[in-house]
């Protein structure tokens, strides 16, 4: 660095005391750069631009060289290693002119090298305290290779599986779905950004990306705003509540407005309503999109629309980097809102301590200690066993399948993701490190030592080959049991990996149809990013373990579950349907004016599939059997200042220790706007010994009976309540009570 900006960073150093971090001392310190920045260092800063990264290892194209020596880009994503990111910073802090520090993004959305289950998967454990964990310990792993900012959590509700992102979010509960999101950014900012182990969290996508019309990714999205603020918002406001840090823009319009353009969204929801002081970001290229949107003559125009709603920073698109300039001098957009935009990225900067340490996250010894360290695998394997969800266990010829507690002589292990590394990750696999994944085939192997496994691809994930089916069939046959593992591939959830039709995709639904007629007995193991409407499967196949993508642990797992050395307890987050023609499905659905009798034709139904779905929301088995009695409330009558416990008698009258997720949901029977039929409005995940009994305990206050009525206050209002506690959203012992406001 010339001894000019040396001095110049020291001064601005020392009159803010930077490394004392004290909340005044970083106004003067922004203040005082900000006074030395030129407006293209201005805009540099509200500029994020991808890495060259290549996967034979760090590799600079020269335009970013050029970009972040002149200050012109201050973000970088997709960059990562200590060795990569430590060239990109030295030139930054040593060759730009201010020397400003580069923050470092990335999609740490289910781990970094070491990848825990899918979100949706693990929003299945319904356990908080494991989620943090997985959220701690992947920033621990990618703030030791080089990282600060991770585009994480996401948390779009949907009710639509088709969509592939579904996979990335928490389902379609927004009660659940808010305490998962706030599980998350205590995980990766442990409230002290300053730590070289914490990262900036970012809640995405702001907003309602998760309703895409017809399931299909970047589509249409338009909806009152009652169910936007009834479904949608609640988690990021949750998030918002704990402290998070960034927030990513949407690609999708809302009711015709881009959200990346978006007023309503990014000033008076976010800015005025939820009081957010953090930074904005775009989603990749989202303000250039606002142009085939519709909304935007031209991208100049574009980025003065985005910068005039709200939007701090441009991921990828390039447009403040070309266009801000000239729509500042043309006079369409005002010098205190580009000031406020890098304000807000230098008060991260600042809260990540990059500008008293811009090489705090560049220490090499540390990565090799702490990527792909035990801690984290053994994490790895407690998460994944609390996100795989039995969905049947039943007879096969007069027992049980499952449990496999005697070693089988011969197993058939069929399937394209019976030994596959890569697809066990599921989306947004970051840098996932293959090599230490565990297949379902590792698993079974060290679990059953002394069995025959015969391994069989039997068919893709996609296409229409059906070469290996002849083989698979002489497996089955020549087996005492037939181990199935299908599902989906990596590529077919997540983003841009929507589908109309969710069954087993490619041939394998005639796979295990084939397999199933040799009479063998079958345990079918499926791996997915989303609900697949394995209806036939649920009609044939007497034991069916739902195991997502589960990541580096997935072999170990999945054959724990299946010998019983893990009893799973994972409850769905997701309504399973029969068939896509179902979609949208969802437990908190209204009555409707002609809610379904079988005894009346003209009642809402289909003629061809029942109203109900294959599995519920809350549905989940366990080796175990628990019994719910005597549900009590300690008064029938709830008025404002006052509270209704709630208990009820649970016992596990199985012969395995098991654990099980207790629900609560209300229902608010009439309302100024109709209600749905049942709401989740709380949970306990217990765990109980054979035999053993135990009163679970809830309280129910008047904040519990909100929401938003007709005149669009968010009140409770007068009535009558039913309350439900239950095994899942479907089995439940009922009561009630009435609310009195006044
Ligand atoms: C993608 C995704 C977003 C991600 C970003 C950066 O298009 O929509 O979730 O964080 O770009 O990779």
């Amino acid at each position: 660095m010339k001894l000019k900006h040396y001095v110049l960073i020291s001064l601005a150093l020392i009159i803010s005391g930077v490394s004392a971090q004290k909340p005044g001392k970083k106004e003067a310190f922004i203040d005082s750069l900000m006074n030395k920045m030129t407006l293209e260092e201005k805009i540099g800063q509200l500029t994020l631009f991808t890495s060259g990264w290549t996967t034979t290892g760090p590799s600079l194209k020269d335009d970013y060289k050029k970009d972040v020596i002149s200050g012109r880009c201050g973000n970088i994503f997709n960059a990562h290693t200590v060795e990569y990111n430590r060239e990109l910073q030295e030139m930054a802090v040593n060759e730009s002119r201010l020397g400003i520090p580069l923050m470092f993004g990335y999609d740490v959305i289910h781990g970094y090298k070491t990848i825990f289950p899918i979100p949706l998967a693990e929003a299945c454990s319904w356990d908080t305290e494991i989620i943090e964990k997985s959220a701690r310990l992947a920033a621990k792993e990618a703030t030791a290779a080089g990282l600060n900012w991770t585009f994480n959590p996401m948390v779009d509700i949907s009710r639509d599986p088709r969509w592939g992102r579904v996979a990335e979010g928490a389902g379609e509960d927004p009660y659940l779905a808010s305490l998962i999101a706030q599980a998350k950014v205590r995980g990766y900012q442990q409230d002290n950004l300053f730590s070289s182990q914490t990262m900036a969290a970012c809640m995405k996508h702001f907003a309602a990306y998760g309703a895409p019309e017809a399931g299909r990714d970047y589509n249409t999205v338009n909806m009152s705003e009652r169910r936007l603020r009834e479904l949608f918002l609640p988690p990021f406001k949750a998030a918002v509540d704990e402290g998070v840090a960034t927030v990513m823009t949407a690609f999708n319009e809302l009711n015709g407005i881009p959200a990346t353009g978006n007023e309503f969204l990014l000033k008076k929801i976010l800015r005025e309503e939820w009081d957010f002081d953090g930074m904005v970001v775009t989603d990749y290229t989202s303000i250039n999109e606002m142009v085939p949107h519709g909304y935007a003559r031209d991208e100049q125009h574009a980025g003065e629309l985005a910068l005039n709603a709200g939007v701090d920073m441009d991921m990828q698109g390039a447009v403040y980097y070309n266009h801000l300039k000239n729509s500042l001098e043309e006079g369409k957009v005002r010098m205190e809102n580009i000031n406020q935009s890098v304000r807000n990225v230098l008060s991260l900067k600042y809260d990540l301590g990059l500008f008293d340490d811009p090489y705090k996250y560049l220490d090499e010894e540390k990565e090799e200690e702490i990527v792909l360290s035990d801690e984290l695998k053994k994490h790895a394997l407690v998460s994944a066993r609390e996100s795989i969800v039995l969905l049947k266990n039943e007879k096969h010829k007069g027992s049980k399948l499952l449990p496999v507690k005697e070693t089988p002589e011969k197993i058939a292990l069929i399937g394209p993701l019976a030994h596959n590394r890569k697809d066990m990750t599921g989306t947004w696999w970051a840098s996932a490190d293959t090599a230490s994944i565990v297949t379902v085939k590792g698993g079974l192997e060290k679990q059953y030592p002394d069995a025959k496994i015969t391994t069989v691809f039997g068919c893709s994930t996609k296409g229409t080959g059906r070469e290996g089916f002849d083989e698979a069939i002489t497996a089955a046959e020549n087996a005492d049991l037939v181990i199935m593992a299908i599902g989906e591939n990596r590529l077919q959830s997540g983003e841009a990996a929507s589908r109309s039709d969710i069954d087993l995709p490619g041939q394998q639904k005639a796979l295990l149809k084939a397999v199933h007629k040799t009479g063998k007995p079958i345990i079918s193991v499926v791996m997915a990013g989303r609900p697949l409407t394995i209806t036939w499967m649920d009609e044939n196949i007497p034991a069916i373990i739902y195991a997502w993508h589960l990541g580096t642990r997935t072999g170990d797992v999945i054959a724990d579950v299946i010998s019983g050395e893990y009893n799973p307890s994972g409850k769905l987050v997701m309504t399973f349907p029969r068939n896509t023609g179902q979609i949208p499905i969802y437990y908190n659905a209204k009555n409707t004016g002609r809610p379904f009798d079988e005894d009346n034709k003209y009642t809402s139904k289909y003629l061809d599939v029942a109203n109900e779905p294959l599995y519920p929301f809350g549905y989940g088995l366990s080796y175990s059997e628990f019994e719910y009695a005597n549900l009590k409330l300690d008064k029938k009558q709830l008025d404002l200042g006052s509270e209704i416990h709630v208990s009820v008698e649970v016992e596990n009258t199985g012969e395995y220790t098991g654990q099980e997720v207790v629900q609560l949901y209300l229902r608010d029977e009439v309302g100024s706007v109709t209600r749905p039929v049942k709401e989740l409005k709380g949970f306990e995940k217990i765990s109980l010994k054979p035999g053993e009994q135990r009163t679970v305990h809830f309280t129910i206050d008047p904040e519990d009976l909100k929401f938003w009525n007709a005149d669009m206050k968010y009140t409770a209002e007068d009535g009558r309540f039913k309350v439900f506690v239950g095994t899942n959203s479907a089995n439940v012992l009922e009561s009630k009570f009435e609310y009195v406001a006044q």
